[in-house]
């Protein structure tokens, strides 16, 4: 057994979220077992992962924009087969905070709800980014003072509603280009560098507890992106500004997993953080063929082995449940097919190959 986490009290929640126990939500109506399990006659993916010290997680929201949910095979699956859960985007700004100063929490803690019936954790996803920010904010024109308030406001506010009851924050999300530099954005453009500072700042001050991330995608490898991260966390760190780990989001194409994702993550985890991969799926061309599945297999299972080898990474979280609700499809036309389930629900050749590893 290994000190990745504290293990024993998880197996008991996942025994009892495998039998169907931990009672209900108050909002989610859900029982624990699914009505179409993903395969009744094995351990959920969840409880082979906790044996080996490793949280795996999905993304899913209170009521996801896909078309034709079939919510109660959804929450089955997504509660007997993963253990953390990250709101796709149920906690994101324009969600919390759609008029200003109207905190909206409803569906964001039907979710913790949910979550901690089956005992799930929950990453929070995202405190400050420049995207799915609410529109009286982008449309406002603000001071620098009057930017830092507001920034202020929605950390504080929401990083207090949710206090004792999250794992981590997303704080900041993809602050940086590909190439390295700042990326401009609605935060950026009014506070330059220093809004990421202040962010990390304000949620330490509203939750003395909660790991606080730095979260970005094309930073898996070791590149330009990576490098940047790389420095910026370490002068956050030199200026004692509270940052415990980072989110390796792990938006990839088959076949397209970095070499360098062992390097990268030893220099991460050598500067003390946690690394967490946030948003795994692996795409490919559609219709999917079967030596493209095999591969996608081969990727997933690369990068779970080689999370599994830090004990500083202890967290995979896939982002959606099955192919019926990845963003992938509606973003890169005639790409898709990236997660563990397809769009039937399913078992995939990659879901297979993580039982395979975790087992
Ligand atoms: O919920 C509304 C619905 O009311 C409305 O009718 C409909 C009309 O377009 O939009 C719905 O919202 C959509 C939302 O997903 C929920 O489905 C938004 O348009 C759509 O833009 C949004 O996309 C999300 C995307 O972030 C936007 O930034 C994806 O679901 C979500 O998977 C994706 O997640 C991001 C991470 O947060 C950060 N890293 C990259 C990752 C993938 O882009």
């Amino acid at each position: 057994m290994t000190a990745r986490f504290r293990v024993a009290s998880l197996l008991v929640g996942a025994a009892l979220a495998a039998c169907g126990g931990g009672g209900g939500g108050d909002v989610i109506t859900q029982p624990n077992i699914p009505t179409t399990p993903v395969s009744p006659d094995t351990i959920p993916l969840r409880t082979l992962a906790e044996r080996r010290g490793l949280h795996l997680g999905a993304a899913a929201d209170q009521r996801p924009g896909y078309s034709g949910m079939d919510m109660t095979r959804f929450r089955g699956v997504l509660s007997r087969e993963f253990s953390a859960l990250t709101p796709e985007n149920d906690m994101k700004h324009e969600r919390l905070q759609p008029s200003r100063g109207v905190f909206r929490y409803e569906n964001a803690d039907s979710l913790v709800t949910f979550a901690v019936a089956n005992n799930m954790r929950v990453r929070g996803h995202t405190l400050v980014w420049h995207r799915q920010i609410a529109g009286w904010l982008t449309s406002g024109s603000w001071t620098a003072a009057e930017t830092r308030t507001l920034l202020q406001d929605h950390v504080t506010n929401v990083v207090t509603h949710f206090r004792g009851k999250l794992l981590a924050w997303d704080v900041v999300n993809e602050a940086l280009n590909d190439d390295g530099s700042m990326r401009p954005g609605f935060w950026y453009d009014r506070l330059g560098r220093e809004y990421i500072e202040l962010a990390f700042r304000h949620a330490r001050a509203a939750d003395p507890d909660v790991l606080l991330f730095y979260n970005d995608y094309n930073i898996e490898g070791i590149g330009p992106k990576s490098d940047s991260a790389y420095v910026m966390i370490r002068d956050l760190q030199t200026r004692g500004v509270p940052i415990n780990g980072i989110g390796l989001q792990g938006h990839f194409q088959v076949g397209g997993v970095p070499s360098s994702l062992a390097a990268n993550i030893t220099r991460f985890a050598a500067l003390g953080l946690k690394v967490h991969i946030t948003e795994l799926d692996i795409r490919m061309p559609t219709p999917a063929t079967a030596a493209q599945l095999q591969q996608q297999a081969d990727n997933y299972r690369s990068v779970v082995e080689t999370c599994l080898s830090f004990p500083a990474c202890d967290l995979v979280t896939v982002w959606g449940v099955s192919d019926h609700e990845s963003w992938v499809p509606s973003t890169f036309a005639g790409w898709g097919a990236a997660l563990l389930l397809d769009a039937q629900y399913a078992k995939k050749p990659a879901f297979t190959a993580l039982y395979n590893l975790l087992k």
